[in-house]
């Protein structure tokens, strides 16, 4: 298949897509087609939530799995009332709180929705996105837009138009190259079904700001234990796993560092490449460390050190996540050590897809 690779602009302070161009994707959207656009959380892939056989396409050019809902994503609240049978009473004020935003809310779904789009639940999952081309697309193509993270499945979901572009050229109709993400991890899917809203995947909208609106929420008890099965079918797969091996620690910056000495030096003497992701506040001593001990050469050739910016702004390192995840690999590295962070905020995020990449290497330093 033929993919259409569509620029966009930067205009006072707002990123555009040109009329032309807008008409050429809505057109695609309409006639059944999948697109890949950009949304303040990662890049989305597109189709006609509403058509079955578009659908399909979104399954196919991924290799997604068919029970894995995906999320339908709408420009305006009016949108809504076609997708959903009902909705509890506490849903407006959320909305009003988070839409537009990086939040998806589960819903019971109305007959229109197909099975397909659903995952064959009897549930719907809707998100309002920011970002202003995924709303003029979504406005132009005037329907409900299923988008997944437009990634093959299982592999970091993309936050830059190359990574896009690398898994899904020629597996989709066109692809709209915007900016980096902003936000950088997926929304944060909460299920509005019941009396109290539950987060079945966090995101950048966290535990503390959905109660704050409501009063209390939930956290599926999946994402705690592992016993338990997840209530978002997503959560069950391999997710977000670059082709290195992820090892995620965590605890004191001192003794990471002292860990991360030790793995260089297996490094170089194996031969291999290691991906390091520090805090800012660590780069430099760890810089000094290394410079002190090996030529520059050999640390070119074995390390590759990432900057996760400041241990206090933490949406720095939800940004570059899976960007660095992804330049590791570029870089050739077998393995990735990456300093982990606590539950908190959007550290409940962060961990949520660190644990997944690591696949349980999870190292607590003492
Ligand atoms: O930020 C995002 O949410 C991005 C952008 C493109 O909007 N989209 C995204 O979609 O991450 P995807 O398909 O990669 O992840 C959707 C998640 C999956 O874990 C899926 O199982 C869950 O949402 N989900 C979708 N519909 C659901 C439903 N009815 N009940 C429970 N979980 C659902
Ligand atoms: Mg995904």
């Amino acid at each position: 298949m033929q993919t259409h690779v569509i620029r966009t602009n930067w205009i006072e302070g707002k990123q555009v897509i040109n009329p032309e161009d807008l008409k050429v994707v809505a057109d695609l959207l309409i006639a059944g087609e999948t697109v890949a656009f950009p949304t303040e959380t990662v890049y989305g892939l597109g189709a006609n939530a509403l058509s079955e056989e578009a659908v399909a396409k979104i399954f196919t050019a991924k290799g997604r799995p068919s029970d894995n809902p995906l999320i339908v994503h709408i420009s305006h609240l009016e949108m809504l009332d076609d997708l959903i049978r009902e909705r509890q009473e506490y849903t407006e004020a959320l909305m009003d709180a988070f839409w537009p935003g990086p939040i998806t809310f589960v819903f019971k779904k109305s007959d229109k929705v197909p099975l397909i789009t659903t995952g064959g639940l009897d549930t719907v999952a809707v998100r309002m996105p920011s970002h202003d081309i995924a709303c003029a697309i979504i406005k132009a193509s005037d329907c409900p837009i299923a988008a997944p993270s437009a990634n093959l499945s299982g592999k970091p979901s993309p936050t830059k138009p190359e990574h896009v572009v690398e898994d899904l050229r020629g597996r989709v109709a066109a692809i709209v190259a915007g900016e980096e993400a902003n936000v950088g991890l997926e929304s944060t899917v909460l299920d509005v079904t019941g009396p109290v809203p539950m987060i079945l995947r966090p995101g950048a909208i966290t535990k503390e700001m959905v109660a704050s609106v409501v009063g209390g929420c939930e956290i599926d008890q999946a994402l705690v234990s592992s016993d338990e099965k997840p209530r978002s079918p997503g959560m069950k797969y391999k997710h977000y796993a670059p082709v290195a091996e992820v090892t995620t620690y965590i605890g004191d910056n001192a003794i990471f560092i002292e860990q991360l000495m030790g793995l260089v030096a297996q490094a170089i003497e194996s031969g291999e490449k290691i991906g390091v992701m520090v805090f800012e506040e660590d780069l430099a001593v760890l810089n000094i460390m290394l410079m002190g001990l090996y030529p520059k050469a050999v640390l070119d050739a074995h390390v590759f050190l990432l900057n996760e910016g400041s241990v206090k702004h933490q949406e720095v390192l939800a940004r570059q996540l899976f960007t660095h995840l992804r330049a590791c690999d570029e870089a050739g590295c077998s393995k990735i050590a990456i300093h982990g962070v606590s539950e908190a905020g959007i550290g409940h995020a962060i961990m949520n897809r660190l644990k997944k990449a690591s696949e349980g290497r999870i190292v607590t330093l003492r």
